[in-house]
């Protein structure tokens, strides 16, 4: 039985699940949250299913052992690749991402929207699925490498990554940008600047925080008070990783 004083579990391939992470603070406060990033096996989205759900099952075993009363997994890649594994596997609630394709749909006014994501993300069957339903004018836009420079607070590259990209399109016909990759959220401000002012950039990371508060609520288990401490680990240098997440974070 999980008792509301356990902390719950967050996970990515690296630091993109720390933007996840600021917002889920925002909304939970007294939630105690152990964020893992995987950053010996980053990047997960150049990787195959199989891969990334043997390095999921990986850092599961390492958060069970920490008594997480939930999991949330603050990667698009790892959701489409290992939540249904996950959800048959463990008896502790499994709150995964996906693309915002669908409010990003609503908005659509017959341009164009650009889904960023990993390549894996944009392959599997989870995210084909949302695009028989909300895809009308939507276009795949696979990000390999960005991660990377996100990961390596590489920002002037990412920049000029982003403006190379963004000349494939013509700015006036896209109606949204979807930030299909929770490491691509730390960019929101740049794509910003980078694209006009009517083109709505949309992430999953308010949505998942309001998910979570569900499912803790629904199943009794939220916190309300004290608690608050969040506590990183990661399966990369923990000298030079558990600084930059620290960093991270404040940017959230
Ligand atoms: N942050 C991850 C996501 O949301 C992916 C980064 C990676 O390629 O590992 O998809």
């Amino acid at each position: 039985m999980s008792n509301c004083a356990d902390p719950v579990g967050v996970f990515d391939s690296g630091v993109g699940g720390i933007s996840t992470l600021g917002e889920m603070r925002r909304v939970l406060p007294s939630e105690t949250f152990i964020y893992y990033g995987d950053t010996a096996n980053a990047p997960y989205g150049t990787k195959s299913t199989a891969e990334v759900i043997r390095c999921v099952r990986g850092v599961v075993a390492e958060l069970q052992r920490e008594s997480i009363k939930a999991l949330v997994i603050a990667c698009n890649t790892a959701t489409g690749a290992a939540a249904a594994t996950l959800r048959a596997e463990l008896d502790i609630p499994v709150i995964g991402m996906e693309p915002a394709l669908k409010p990003a749909s609503e908005i659509r006014h017959g341009g164009s929207i650009l889904v960023m994501a990993t390549p894996l993300t944009l392959r599997q069957e989870k995210f084909n699925h949302l695009m028989s339903l909300y895809g009308e004018g939507a276009v795949k836009v696979p990000c390999e490498g960005l991660m990377e420079l996100v990961e390596g607070e590489r920002w002037e590259e990412a920049r000029e990554y982003l403006r190379q990209l963004l000349t494939r399109f013509d700015p006036k016909k896209v109606d949204a940008a979807v930030l299909g990759c929770t490491h691509y959220v730390f960019l929101k401000d740049m794509l910003r600047e980078l694209l006009p002012g009517h083109v709505q950039i949309m992430d999953g990371n308010a949505g998942t925080a309001r998910q979570l508060k569900r499912v803790l609520a629904q199943r009794d288990i939220l916190r309300e008070d004290g608690g608050g401490e969040i506590i990183f680990r990661t399966s990369g240098d923990e000298k030079t990783v558990l600084p930059l997440m620290e960093r991270m974070l404040e940017r959230t």
